[in-house]
């Protein structure tokens, strides 16, 4: 059978998409591009998103520090309430790395009641973890205040493992 190539003018087609007069629409709105003119006030009433100010640079400087949020029931339960949005969906509701992001992921997320992270790892191990993230595990620290992160990691080392691992909001096809 004949091998058949693609035509080589079909390499010109990006080229030619971007030179669609539509194409600049949102870039040649009245707006104020970067380093033009000075800037102006926000407009009044906006809420500035400017991220939290986390007390440490990396890694390392967060291993130093020590849990200031005490693990109370209230701690927990706020942890219990920010775990099930930031962080159930690649570890699991129960911990456990299953997730259904976890299925799309080279590397599953590591099963948070294992004993490592119950019973030999310090509070601030976790910390670092949600504050600047790994390989794949993405950054809280624009998220998360910092003690929304000490209540994650109350409610980690507090209830998680003690949880059953019951039957999450997810359908054998990994959907919601
Ligand atoms: C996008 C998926 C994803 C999300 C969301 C996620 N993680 Fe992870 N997590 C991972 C992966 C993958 C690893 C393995 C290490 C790496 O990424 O380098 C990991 C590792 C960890 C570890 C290290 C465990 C060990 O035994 O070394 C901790 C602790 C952790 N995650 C906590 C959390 C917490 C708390 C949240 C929510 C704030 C969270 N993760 C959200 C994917 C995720």
């Amino acid at each position: 059978m004949r091998r058949r190539y693609l035509p080589l003018w079909l390499l010109l087609i990006p080229g030619l998409a971007l030179a669609w007069p539509w194409s600049r629409d949102m870039m040649n709105q009245p707006s104020l591009k970067p380093q033009e003119g000075e800037m102006v006030p926000f407009p009044e009433r906006s809420v500035p998103v400017g991220g939290f100010p986390t007390p440490v640079k990396n890694q390392l400087e967060a291993h130093r520090l020590a849990n200031p949020v005490r693990a109370t029931p209230e701690s927990v339960g706020r942890g219990r309430q920010y775990f099930t949005i930031f962080c159930v969906p690649c570890h699991g509701a129960a911990g456990k790395g299953d997730g259904p992001v976890a299925k799309k992921l080279p590397v599953p997320p590591m099963d948070l009641t294992n004993d490592f992270i119950q019973h030999q790892a310090f509070d601030n191990w976790i910390f670092a973890m949600i504050t600047f993230g790994g390989k794949l595990m993405p950054s809280y620290r624009n998220d998360l205040s910092p003690e929304e992160r000490w209540d994650i990691v109350n409610y980690i080392r507090a209830e998680l493992a003690k949880k059953q691992p019951k039957p999450s909001r997810v359908n054998e096809a990994g959907e919601y």
